[in-house]
Protein backbone atom coordinates (compact mmCIF):
# COMPACT_ATOMS: atom_id res chain seq x y z
CA UNK A 1 0.00 0.00 0.00
CA UNK A 2 1.64 3.56 -1.08
CA UNK A 3 2.77 5.34 2.10
CA UNK A 4 0.57 8.51 1.18
CA UNK A 5 -2.48 6.07 1.23
CA UNK A 6 -4.57 6.45 4.74
CA UNK A 7 -4.76 3.90 6.53
CA UNK A 8 -8.04 1.15 6.13
CA UNK A 9 -10.57 0.91 9.37
CA UNK A 10 -11.22 -2.76 8.38
CA UNK A 11 -11.54 -5.36 11.14
CA UNK A 12 -14.37 -5.93 13.29
CA UNK A 13 -14.41 -2.20 14.09
CA UNK A 14 -15.82 1.01 12.29
CA UNK A 15 -15.90 0.31 8.38
CA UNK A 16 -15.38 2.99 6.11
CA UNK A 17 -18.59 2.97 3.44
CA UNK A 18 -18.73 4.43 0.49
CA UNK A 19 -22.68 4.86 -1.21
CA UNK A 20 -22.58 5.48 -4.93
CA UNK A 21 -26.20 6.41 -6.50
CA UNK A 22 -28.44 8.11 -8.75
CA UNK A 23 -31.11 9.60 -5.77
CA UNK A 24 -30.54 10.63 -2.18
CA UNK A 25 -33.06 12.40 -0.32
CA UNK A 26 -33.11 15.42 0.35
CA UNK A 27 -31.87 15.78 -2.80
CA UNK A 28 -32.94 14.04 -5.84
CA UNK A 29 -35.82 11.65 -6.04
CA UNK A 30 -37.82 9.60 -7.98
CA UNK A 31 -39.17 7.15 -5.84
CA UNK A 32 -38.07 4.92 -2.88
CA UNK A 33 -34.43 4.48 -3.56
CA UNK A 34 -33.98 8.58 -2.52
CA UNK A 35 -35.52 7.60 0.45
CA UNK A 36 -33.81 4.16 1.04
CA UNK A 37 -30.40 5.68 0.45
CA UNK A 38 -30.46 8.44 2.84
CA UNK A 39 -32.05 6.45 5.45
CA UNK A 40 -29.65 3.75 5.43
CA UNK A 41 -26.48 6.19 4.99
CA UNK A 42 -27.72 7.85 7.84
CA UNK A 43 -28.48 4.82 10.22
CA UNK A 44 -24.88 3.63 9.22
CA UNK A 45 -23.42 6.80 10.17
CA UNK A 46 -25.57 6.56 13.43
CA UNK A 47 -24.00 3.56 14.61
CA UNK A 48 -20.60 4.97 14.22
CA UNK A 49 -19.65 4.05 10.22
CA UNK A 50 -17.20 6.58 8.50
CA UNK A 51 -19.83 6.95 5.64
CA UNK A 52 -19.51 9.19 2.23
CA UNK A 53 -22.27 9.42 -0.60
CA UNK A 54 -21.10 10.02 -3.95
CA UNK A 55 -24.18 11.41 -6.29
CA UNK A 56 -24.53 13.45 -9.85
CA UNK A 57 -25.04 17.19 -9.08
CA UNK A 58 -28.39 17.58 -11.19
CA UNK A 59 -29.62 20.90 -12.12
CA UNK A 60 -33.07 20.09 -10.32
CA UNK A 61 -31.04 20.08 -6.78
CA UNK A 62 -31.17 23.55 -4.83
CA UNK A 63 -27.46 24.33 -4.30
CA UNK A 64 -28.02 27.44 -1.73
CA UNK A 65 -31.01 25.38 -0.20
CA UNK A 66 -28.92 22.96 0.36
CA UNK A 67 -25.28 24.85 0.96
CA UNK A 68 -23.52 22.85 -1.20
CA UNK A 69 -20.01 24.21 -1.81
CA UNK A 70 -17.50 23.57 -4.09
CA UNK A 71 -14.67 21.68 -3.02
CA UNK A 72 -12.60 20.40 -5.97
CA UNK A 73 -12.23 19.22 -9.76
CA UNK A 74 -10.76 15.84 -10.88
CA UNK A 75 -10.08 14.17 -14.13
CA UNK A 76 -12.14 11.08 -14.79
CA UNK A 77 -10.48 8.71 -17.49
CA UNK A 78 -13.12 6.20 -19.44
CA UNK A 79 -12.21 4.22 -22.27
CA UNK A 80 -10.14 5.27 -25.13
CA UNK A 81 -8.08 7.67 -23.17
CA UNK A 82 -11.24 10.04 -23.17
CA UNK A 83 -10.56 12.25 -20.22
CA UNK A 84 -14.00 13.84 -18.12
CA UNK A 85 -13.19 16.85 -16.19
CA UNK A 86 -15.98 17.53 -13.59
CA UNK A 87 -16.53 19.88 -10.55
CA UNK A 88 -16.42 18.27 -6.95
CA UNK A 89 -19.30 19.97 -4.77
CA UNK A 90 -19.95 18.84 -0.99
CA UNK A 91 -22.81 19.17 1.30
CA UNK A 92 -23.53 17.21 4.94
CA UNK A 93 -26.29 15.23 4.89
CA UNK A 94 -26.18 15.57 8.53
CA UNK A 95 -23.45 16.17 10.87
CA UNK A 96 -20.12 14.44 9.64
CA UNK A 97 -22.20 12.57 6.65
CA UNK A 98 -20.47 14.31 4.02
CA UNK A 99 -22.16 14.01 0.28
CA UNK A 100 -19.91 14.68 -2.71
CA UNK A 101 -21.62 15.85 -5.56
CA UNK A 102 -20.28 15.29 -9.45
CA UNK A 103 -20.49 18.00 -11.95
CA UNK A 104 -20.66 17.16 -15.44
CA UNK A 105 -22.73 19.86 -17.31
CA UNK A 106 -23.50 17.98 -20.55
CA UNK A 107 -25.00 14.59 -18.88
CA UNK A 108 -26.30 15.92 -15.70
CA UNK A 109 -27.59 20.11 -16.10
CA UNK A 110 -31.14 18.32 -17.57
CA UNK A 111 -35.01 18.57 -16.80
CA UNK A 112 -35.11 15.13 -15.84
CA UNK A 113 -32.75 12.47 -14.06
CA UNK A 114 -33.04 9.53 -16.56
CA UNK A 115 -36.11 10.90 -18.68
CA UNK A 116 -37.71 14.13 -19.98
CA UNK A 117 -41.96 13.45 -20.38
CA UNK A 118 -41.10 10.15 -20.54
CA UNK A 119 -38.56 9.48 -22.74
CA UNK A 120 -35.36 7.84 -21.15
CA UNK A 121 -32.23 9.90 -22.51
CA UNK A 122 -30.17 7.70 -25.16
CA UNK A 123 -26.95 8.17 -23.16
CA UNK A 124 -27.99 7.10 -19.53
CA UNK A 125 -25.60 4.45 -19.95
CA UNK A 126 -22.70 6.55 -20.44
CA UNK A 127 -23.53 9.22 -18.02
CA UNK A 128 -23.95 6.76 -15.05
CA UNK A 129 -20.52 4.68 -16.61
CA UNK A 130 -19.13 8.25 -15.99
CA UNK A 131 -20.53 8.44 -12.35
CA UNK A 132 -19.52 5.01 -11.53
CA UNK A 133 -16.13 5.73 -12.38
CA UNK A 134 -15.79 8.77 -10.78
CA UNK A 135 -16.77 7.49 -7.75
CA UNK A 136 -13.75 5.56 -7.27
CA UNK A 137 -11.41 8.91 -8.49
CA UNK A 138 -12.87 10.46 -6.29
CA UNK A 139 -11.82 8.55 -3.58
CA UNK A 140 -8.20 8.53 -4.38
CA UNK A 141 -8.32 12.11 -5.14
CA UNK A 142 -9.74 12.52 -1.53
CA UNK A 143 -7.72 10.03 -0.24
CA UNK A 144 -10.86 8.48 1.39
CA UNK A 145 -10.09 4.33 0.86
CA UNK A 146 -13.10 2.65 1.68
CA UNK A 147 -13.56 -0.62 3.39
CA UNK A 148 -16.54 -1.52 0.92
CA UNK A 149 -18.42 0.31 -1.96
CA UNK A 150 -21.88 -0.31 -1.83
CA UNK A 151 -23.71 0.47 -5.14
CA UNK A 152 -27.34 1.04 -5.93
CA UNK A 153 -29.22 -0.34 -8.70
CA UNK A 154 -28.21 -0.57 -12.70
CA UNK A 155 -26.88 2.77 -12.26
CA UNK A 156 -23.98 2.62 -10.01
CA UNK A 157 -24.00 -1.15 -10.96
CA UNK A 158 -20.48 -0.75 -13.12
CA UNK A 159 -18.61 0.82 -10.16
CA UNK A 160 -18.33 -3.09 -9.00
CA UNK A 161 -16.82 -3.70 -12.91
CA UNK A 162 -14.69 -1.05 -12.48
CA UNK A 163 -13.07 -1.98 -8.91
CA UNK A 164 -12.48 -5.73 -10.33
CA UNK A 165 -10.87 -4.77 -13.70
CA UNK A 166 -9.30 -0.96 -13.25
CA UNK A 167 -8.62 -1.08 -9.84
CA UNK A 168 -6.51 -4.51 -9.30
CA UNK A 169 -2.94 -4.73 -7.34
CA UNK A 170 -0.99 -1.66 -7.18
CA UNK A 171 -4.15 0.49 -7.01
CA UNK A 172 -5.08 2.20 -3.39
CA UNK A 173 -8.50 0.64 -4.11
CA UNK A 174 -7.09 -3.02 -4.31
CA UNK A 175 -8.37 -4.04 -1.50
CA UNK A 176 -11.99 -2.30 -1.36
CA UNK A 177 -15.12 -4.70 -1.67
CA UNK A 178 -18.47 -4.07 -3.16
CA UNK A 179 -21.97 -4.60 -2.82
CA UNK A 180 -25.05 -4.65 -5.04
CA UNK A 181 -28.29 -3.71 -3.94
CA UNK A 182 -30.84 -4.12 -6.24
CA UNK A 183 -33.90 -1.98 -5.68
CA UNK A 184 -35.71 -3.08 -8.45
CA UNK A 185 -35.03 -5.76 -11.15
CA UNK A 186 -37.01 -4.52 -13.61
CA UNK A 187 -34.90 -1.88 -14.39
CA UNK A 188 -31.16 -3.62 -15.77
CA UNK A 189 -29.66 -1.03 -17.52
CA UNK A 190 -29.69 -2.48 -21.29
CA UNK A 191 -27.96 -0.71 -23.83
CA UNK A 192 -25.73 -1.49 -27.08
CA UNK A 193 -22.32 -3.23 -26.86
CA UNK A 194 -20.86 0.15 -28.00
CA UNK A 195 -20.32 0.80 -23.88
CA UNK A 196 -18.02 -1.44 -23.59
CA UNK A 197 -15.93 0.89 -25.46
CA UNK A 198 -16.47 4.02 -22.79
CA UNK A 199 -15.77 1.92 -19.83
CA UNK A 200 -12.25 0.76 -21.28
CA UNK A 201 -13.73 -2.44 -20.94
CA UNK A 202 -12.26 -5.57 -23.47
CA UNK A 203 -14.16 -8.07 -25.37
CA UNK A 204 -13.02 -10.29 -22.59
CA UNK A 205 -15.50 -8.59 -20.68
CA UNK A 206 -18.40 -9.08 -23.30
CA UNK A 207 -19.33 -12.37 -22.36
CA UNK A 208 -22.78 -14.11 -21.13
CA UNK A 209 -21.41 -14.06 -17.45
CA UNK A 210 -20.75 -10.37 -17.61
CA UNK A 211 -21.90 -7.58 -19.76
CA UNK A 212 -23.69 -10.08 -22.39
CA UNK A 213 -27.43 -9.76 -23.02
CA UNK A 214 -28.73 -10.60 -26.52
CA UNK A 215 -26.44 -8.88 -27.81
CA UNK A 216 -25.83 -6.14 -25.84
CA UNK A 217 -24.71 -5.49 -22.65
CA UNK A 218 -26.96 -5.44 -18.65
CA UNK A 219 -25.21 -3.30 -16.56
CA UNK A 220 -27.28 -5.19 -13.39
CA UNK A 221 -26.09 -8.51 -14.95
CA UNK A 222 -22.51 -7.38 -14.55
CA UNK A 223 -22.68 -5.63 -11.50
CA UNK A 224 -24.33 -9.43 -10.22
CA UNK A 225 -21.18 -11.05 -11.51
CA UNK A 226 -18.58 -8.51 -10.41
CA UNK A 227 -20.11 -7.25 -7.21
CA UNK A 228 -18.70 -9.46 -3.80
CA UNK A 229 -22.12 -9.75 -2.39
CA UNK A 230 -25.57 -8.76 -3.50
CA UNK A 231 -28.88 -7.93 -1.79
CA UNK A 232 -32.26 -6.76 -2.33
CA UNK A 233 -34.99 -4.84 -0.32
CA UNK A 234 -36.86 -7.30 1.75
CA UNK A 235 -36.27 -11.74 2.28
CA UNK A 236 -39.15 -12.42 0.25
CA UNK A 237 -37.85 -10.62 -3.18
CA UNK A 238 -34.76 -12.34 -2.17
CA UNK A 239 -36.60 -15.58 -2.85
CA UNK A 240 -38.32 -13.87 -5.84
CA UNK A 241 -35.44 -13.12 -7.76
CA UNK A 242 -33.75 -16.26 -7.98
CA UNK A 243 -37.27 -18.00 -9.64
CA UNK A 244 -38.09 -17.83 -13.61
CA UNK A 245 -40.32 -14.71 -13.40
CA UNK A 246 -39.20 -13.02 -10.18
CA UNK A 247 -35.55 -12.60 -11.49
CA UNK A 248 -36.61 -10.73 -15.15
CA UNK A 249 -34.28 -12.73 -16.73
CA UNK A 250 -31.54 -12.12 -14.27
CA UNK A 251 -32.49 -15.98 -12.12
CA UNK A 252 -30.03 -17.65 -13.45
CA UNK A 253 -26.99 -15.31 -12.79
CA UNK A 254 -28.47 -14.84 -9.51
CA UNK A 255 -28.50 -18.52 -8.47
CA UNK A 256 -25.05 -18.87 -9.73
CA UNK A 257 -24.00 -16.76 -6.73
CA UNK A 258 -26.79 -18.01 -4.35
CA UNK A 259 -24.49 -18.19 -1.24
CA UNK A 260 -24.01 -14.00 -1.65
CA UNK A 261 -26.96 -13.00 -2.29
CA UNK A 262 -29.73 -11.99 1.01
CA UNK A 263 -32.36 -9.77 1.77
CA UNK A 264 -32.72 -6.73 3.76
CA UNK A 265 -35.85 -5.19 4.35
CA UNK A 266 -35.65 -1.23 4.47
CA UNK A 267 -36.58 1.23 7.35
CA UNK A 268 -38.67 4.17 7.39
CA UNK A 269 -37.31 7.12 7.98
CA UNK A 270 -39.33 8.32 11.11
CA UNK A 271 -37.53 11.54 11.31
CA UNK A 272 -39.44 12.54 8.34
CA UNK A 273 -42.64 9.82 7.78
CA UNK A 274 -44.42 9.95 11.76
CA UNK A 275 -47.69 11.76 12.30
CA UNK A 276 -46.71 13.05 15.54
CA UNK A 277 -43.78 14.84 14.30
CA UNK A 278 -44.67 15.18 10.91
CA UNK A 279 -44.14 19.43 9.59
CA UNK A 280 -46.21 18.66 6.17
CA UNK A 281 -49.74 17.87 7.76
CA UNK A 282 -52.10 20.68 9.03
CA UNK A 283 -52.72 18.21 11.87
CA UNK A 284 -50.43 15.91 14.28
CA UNK A 285 -51.70 12.87 15.82
CA UNK A 286 -50.80 9.43 17.58
CA UNK A 287 -52.33 6.22 18.37
CA UNK A 288 -53.92 7.51 21.53
CA UNK A 289 -55.01 10.37 19.96
CA UNK A 290 -56.67 10.66 16.86
CA UNK A 291 -58.48 14.12 16.57
CA UNK A 292 -55.63 15.41 13.98
CA UNK A 293 -56.34 12.29 11.61
CA UNK A 294 -59.87 13.64 11.14
CA UNK A 295 -58.59 16.99 10.49
CA UNK A 296 -56.16 16.10 7.99
CA UNK A 297 -58.77 13.67 6.25
CA UNK A 298 -60.65 17.13 5.92
CA UNK A 299 -57.85 18.86 4.22
CA UNK A 300 -57.56 16.03 1.86
CA UNK A 301 -61.00 15.99 0.89
CA UNK A 302 -61.38 20.20 0.47
CA UNK A 303 -58.00 20.09 -1.18
CA UNK A 304 -59.43 17.42 -3.71
CA UNK A 305 -62.72 18.93 -3.78
CA UNK A 306 -64.30 16.24 -2.80
CA UNK A 307 -67.97 15.98 -0.73
CA UNK A 308 -66.53 16.56 2.89
CA UNK A 309 -68.04 13.34 4.64
CA UNK A 310 -65.99 11.95 7.57
CA UNK A 311 -67.92 8.94 7.34
CA UNK A 312 -67.07 7.70 4.06
CA UNK A 313 -63.98 5.68 3.30
CA UNK A 314 -61.29 7.45 1.93
CA UNK A 315 -58.48 5.37 -0.14
CA UNK A 316 -55.55 6.79 -1.20
CA UNK A 317 -52.81 6.21 -3.81
CA UNK A 318 -49.27 7.23 -4.05
CA UNK A 319 -47.27 6.13 -6.70
CA UNK A 320 -45.48 5.83 -9.85
CA UNK A 321 -47.37 4.93 -13.15
CA UNK A 322 -45.63 1.78 -13.96
CA UNK A 323 -47.04 -1.38 -14.41
CA UNK A 324 -45.16 -2.64 -11.41
CA UNK A 325 -47.79 -0.90 -9.62
CA UNK A 326 -50.76 -2.60 -10.74
CA UNK A 327 -52.16 0.01 -13.14
CA UNK A 328 -54.36 -2.64 -14.95
CA UNK A 329 -55.62 -3.84 -11.88
CA UNK A 330 -56.54 -0.26 -10.71
CA UNK A 331 -58.09 0.18 -14.38
CA UNK A 332 -59.65 -2.77 -14.29
CA UNK A 333 -61.61 -2.69 -10.51
CA UNK A 334 -61.66 1.20 -9.74
CA UNK A 335 -64.79 2.65 -11.66
CA UNK A 336 -66.63 -0.84 -10.21
CA UNK A 337 -65.89 0.47 -6.59
CA UNK A 338 -66.46 3.33 -7.07
CA UNK A 339 -69.72 2.61 -9.10
CA UNK A 340 -71.04 0.11 -6.50
CA UNK A 341 -69.57 1.56 -3.15
CA UNK A 342 -70.17 4.40 -0.75
CA UNK A 343 -66.41 5.44 -0.87
CA UNK A 344 -63.83 7.78 -2.12
CA UNK A 345 -60.56 8.09 -3.70
CA UNK A 346 -57.00 10.50 -3.86
CA UNK A 347 -54.77 9.24 -6.46
CA UNK A 348 -50.94 11.36 -6.64
CA UNK A 349 -49.21 10.29 -9.21
CA UNK A 350 -46.97 10.24 -12.66
CA UNK A 351 -45.67 8.28 -15.25
CA UNK A 352 -47.23 6.47 -17.78
CA UNK A 353 -50.06 8.14 -19.97
CA UNK A 354 -52.15 5.60 -20.53
CA UNK A 355 -52.92 5.92 -16.66
CA UNK A 356 -53.10 9.13 -16.35
CA UNK A 357 -55.24 9.41 -19.09
CA UNK A 358 -57.17 6.38 -17.27
CA UNK A 359 -57.16 8.55 -13.60
CA UNK A 360 -58.29 11.57 -15.27
CA UNK A 361 -61.49 10.46 -16.85
CA UNK A 362 -62.04 8.45 -13.51
CA UNK A 363 -62.06 12.16 -12.08
CA UNK A 364 -64.40 13.38 -14.79
CA UNK A 365 -67.03 10.92 -14.39
CA UNK A 366 -66.73 11.07 -10.67
CA UNK A 367 -65.95 14.31 -9.25
CA UNK A 368 -66.84 14.76 -6.29
CA UNK A 369 -65.42 11.70 -4.94
CA UNK A 370 -62.58 10.59 -6.74
CA UNK A 371 -59.59 13.45 -6.58
CA UNK A 372 -56.34 12.94 -8.85
CA UNK A 373 -53.09 14.95 -9.16
CA UNK A 374 -51.20 14.24 -12.26
CA UNK A 375 -47.33 14.69 -11.03
CA UNK A 376 -44.89 14.56 -8.53
CA UNK A 377 -45.63 16.05 -4.79
CA UNK A 378 -43.73 15.42 -1.41
CA UNK A 379 -46.33 17.13 0.69
CA UNK A 380 -49.36 16.06 -0.94
CA UNK A 381 -48.25 12.54 -0.45
CA UNK A 382 -47.36 13.13 3.64
CA UNK A 383 -51.27 14.42 3.39
CA UNK A 384 -52.39 11.74 1.49
CA UNK A 385 -50.92 9.38 4.16
CA UNK A 386 -52.34 11.15 6.98
CA UNK A 387 -55.60 11.89 5.61
CA UNK A 388 -56.91 8.44 4.20
CA UNK A 389 -58.08 5.76 5.95
CA UNK A 390 -56.82 2.64 3.11
CA UNK A 391 -53.99 2.69 1.01
CA UNK A 392 -54.09 1.03 -2.15
CA UNK A 393 -50.62 -0.79 -3.24
CA UNK A 394 -51.58 -3.87 -5.71
CA UNK A 395 -48.31 -3.94 -7.05
CA UNK A 396 -47.48 -7.07 -9.16
CA UNK A 397 -44.05 -6.75 -7.87
CA UNK A 398 -42.77 -4.76 -4.88
CA UNK A 399 -38.96 -5.27 -4.25
CA UNK A 400 -39.94 -3.65 -0.82
CA UNK A 401 -42.43 -0.72 -0.92
CA UNK A 402 -42.17 1.73 1.11
CA UNK A 403 -45.67 3.30 1.42
CA UNK A 404 -47.36 0.81 3.25
CA UNK A 405 -44.39 1.28 5.31
CA UNK A 406 -45.47 4.63 5.98
CA UNK A 407 -49.30 3.82 5.78
CA UNK A 408 -49.10 1.66 9.02
CA UNK A 409 -47.30 4.40 10.89
CA UNK A 410 -50.09 6.60 9.78
CA UNK A 411 -53.28 4.42 11.07
CA UNK A 412 -54.22 4.07 6.91
CA UNK A 413 -54.71 0.39 6.72
CA UNK A 414 -52.95 -0.56 3.79
CA UNK A 415 -54.67 -3.00 0.82
CA UNK A 416 -51.36 -4.83 -0.48
CA UNK A 417 -50.75 -8.52 -2.99
CA UNK A 418 -49.03 -10.46 -1.20
CA UNK A 419 -45.59 -10.14 -3.30
CA UNK A 420 -42.29 -9.23 -2.00
CA UNK A 421 -41.86 -6.90 1.22
CA UNK A 422 -45.59 -6.01 0.79
CA UNK A 423 -45.85 -9.87 1.99
CA UNK A 424 -43.06 -9.24 4.43
CA UNK A 425 -44.94 -6.10 6.18
CA UNK A 426 -48.80 -6.20 5.82
CA UNK A 427 -50.54 -8.71 8.12
CA UNK A 428 -53.37 -9.56 6.75
CA UNK A 429 -57.08 -9.30 8.43
CA UNK A 430 -58.10 -11.87 10.14
CA UNK A 431 -62.14 -10.96 10.64
CA UNK A 432 -62.68 -13.85 13.04
CA UNK A 433 -60.41 -12.11 15.63
CA UNK A 434 -59.64 -8.71 14.22
CA UNK A 435 -55.91 -9.31 14.08
CA UNK A 436 -54.00 -7.85 11.74
CA UNK A 437 -52.47 -4.71 10.18
CA UNK A 438 -54.04 -4.39 6.61
CA UNK A 439 -55.75 -6.47 3.84
CA UNK A 440 -53.54 -8.51 1.24
CA UNK A 441 -54.27 -10.51 -1.81
CA UNK A 442 -52.72 -12.62 -3.90
CA UNK A 443 -54.19 -12.84 -7.47
CA UNK A 444 -53.11 -10.27 -9.89
CA UNK A 445 -56.81 -9.67 -10.85
CA UNK A 446 -59.18 -6.58 -11.20
CA UNK A 447 -61.31 -9.02 -9.23
CA UNK A 448 -59.03 -9.68 -6.40
CA UNK A 449 -58.36 -6.07 -6.06
CA UNK A 450 -62.10 -5.22 -6.19
CA UNK A 451 -63.05 -7.91 -3.83
CA UNK A 452 -60.61 -6.64 -1.33
CA UNK A 453 -61.48 -2.93 -1.44
CA UNK A 454 -65.15 -4.55 -1.41
CA UNK A 455 -64.10 -6.52 1.93
CA UNK A 456 -62.36 -2.97 3.21
CA UNK A 457 -65.33 -1.13 2.83
CA UNK A 458 -67.29 -3.90 4.37
CA UNK A 459 -64.76 -3.51 7.41
CA UNK A 460 -65.07 0.11 7.77
CA UNK A 461 -68.96 0.13 7.71
CA UNK A 462 -69.52 -3.20 9.41
CA UNK A 463 -67.31 -3.82 12.27
CA UNK A 464 -65.30 -0.42 13.10
CA UNK A 465 -64.46 -2.10 16.04
CA UNK A 466 -62.17 -4.32 13.82
CA UNK A 467 -61.21 -1.25 11.93
CA UNK A 468 -59.83 0.50 15.06
CA UNK A 469 -58.24 -2.54 16.07
CA UNK A 470 -56.35 -2.87 12.62
CA UNK A 471 -55.66 0.55 13.14
CA UNK A 472 -53.89 0.66 16.20
CA UNK A 473 -52.39 -2.87 15.35
CA UNK A 474 -50.78 -1.13 12.57
CA UNK A 475 -49.21 1.77 14.49
CA UNK A 476 -47.30 -0.36 16.83
CA UNK A 477 -45.21 -1.32 14.05
CA UNK A 478 -41.96 -0.01 13.57
CA UNK A 479 -39.53 -0.31 10.60
CA UNK A 480 -36.14 1.40 12.18
CA UNK A 481 -33.29 1.87 9.76
CA UNK A 482 -31.13 0.96 12.63
CA UNK A 483 -32.18 -2.51 12.38
CA UNK A 484 -31.83 -3.15 8.64
CA UNK A 485 -27.91 -0.91 9.22
CA UNK A 486 -26.86 -4.01 11.20
CA UNK A 487 -28.01 -6.31 8.91
CA UNK A 488 -25.83 -4.17 6.17
CA UNK A 489 -22.85 -4.33 8.52
CA UNK A 490 -22.57 -8.21 8.53
CA UNK A 491 -23.19 -8.00 5.10
CA UNK A 492 -19.93 -6.01 4.35
CA UNK A 493 -18.01 -7.60 6.72
CA UNK A 494 -18.72 -10.88 4.09
CA UNK A 495 -18.20 -8.72 0.90
CA UNK A 496 -14.92 -7.99 2.74
CA UNK A 497 -14.11 -11.78 3.47
CA UNK A 498 -15.03 -12.70 -0.24
CA UNK A 499 -13.08 -10.16 -1.90
CA UNK A 500 -10.02 -11.05 0.05
CA UNK A 501 -10.66 -14.91 -0.74
CA UNK A 502 -10.57 -14.33 -3.80
P1 LIG B 1 -40.91 2.83 -5.71
O1 LIG B 1 -39.56 3.12 -5.20
O2 LIG B 1 -40.98 1.56 -6.47
O3 LIG B 1 -41.51 3.96 -6.47
P2 LIG B 1 -41.69 2.86 -2.88
O4 LIG B 1 -42.99 2.58 -2.22
O5 LIG B 1 -40.51 2.16 -2.34
O6 LIG B 1 -41.88 2.58 -4.43
O7 LIG B 1 -41.35 4.39 -2.74
C1 LIG B 1 -42.04 5.40 -3.39
C2 LIG B 1 -41.63 6.72 -2.78
O8 LIG B 1 -41.84 7.74 -3.74
C3 LIG B 1 -42.45 7.08 -1.56
O9 LIG B 1 -41.69 7.90 -0.70
C4 LIG B 1 -43.59 7.89 -2.20
O10 LIG B 1 -44.20 8.75 -1.30
C5 LIG B 1 -42.87 8.61 -3.29
N1 LIG B 1 -43.71 8.96 -4.43
C6 LIG B 1 -44.10 8.17 -5.45
N2 LIG B 1 -44.84 8.87 -6.34
C7 LIG B 1 -44.93 10.12 -5.85
C8 LIG B 1 -45.56 11.32 -6.31
N3 LIG B 1 -46.25 11.34 -7.44
N4 LIG B 1 -45.42 12.43 -5.57
C9 LIG B 1 -44.71 12.40 -4.41
N5 LIG B 1 -44.11 11.32 -3.92
C10 LIG B 1 -44.20 10.19 -4.64
C1 LIG C 1 -37.52 0.33 -5.67
C2 LIG C 1 -38.65 -0.65 -5.41
C3 LIG C 1 -39.34 -0.46 -4.09
C4 LIG C 1 -38.34 -0.19 -2.97
C5 LIG C 1 -37.45 0.97 -3.34
C6 LIG C 1 -36.41 1.29 -2.26
O1 LIG C 1 -37.86 1.43 -6.37
O2 LIG C 1 -39.60 -0.65 -6.46
O3 LIG C 1 -40.11 -1.62 -3.79
O4 LIG C 1 -39.02 0.09 -1.76
O5 LIG C 1 -36.75 0.67 -4.52
O6 LIG C 1 -35.60 0.19 -1.95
Amino acid sequence: MPAATPARSGGSGKLRILFVTSECVPYAKTGGLGDAVAGLAKALHRLGHDVRIVLPLYSSIDYNKHNIQFKSSACIHMGGHEENWVGIHTAELEDGLEVWFVDHGRYFHRPGLYNDNGNDYSDNAYRFGLLSKAALQLCKDLKFIPDVVHLHDWQTAPTAAFLKTWDRSGSPLSNTASVLTIHNIGHQGKYHRGVMWYYGLGDEHFTPEKFEDFGGVNLLKAGIHFADAITTVSPTHAQEILQPIGGQGLESILNGRRADVSGILNGADYEFWHPNTDKLLPARYNANNLKGKAVCKEALQKRFGLDVRPNVPLFGIVTRFAQQKGCELFQGALPRALNGMAMQLVVLGTGDHVTEDFFNWLHAIYPNRAGVHIGFNNELSHLIEAGSDFFLMPSLYEPCGLNQIYSLAYGTLPIVRATGGLADTVENYDQTTGNGTGFVFNQTTPQALYDTIGWAVSTWYDRPQHYKKLQQAAMTKEFKWETSAQKYVEVYRKAIAHHQAA
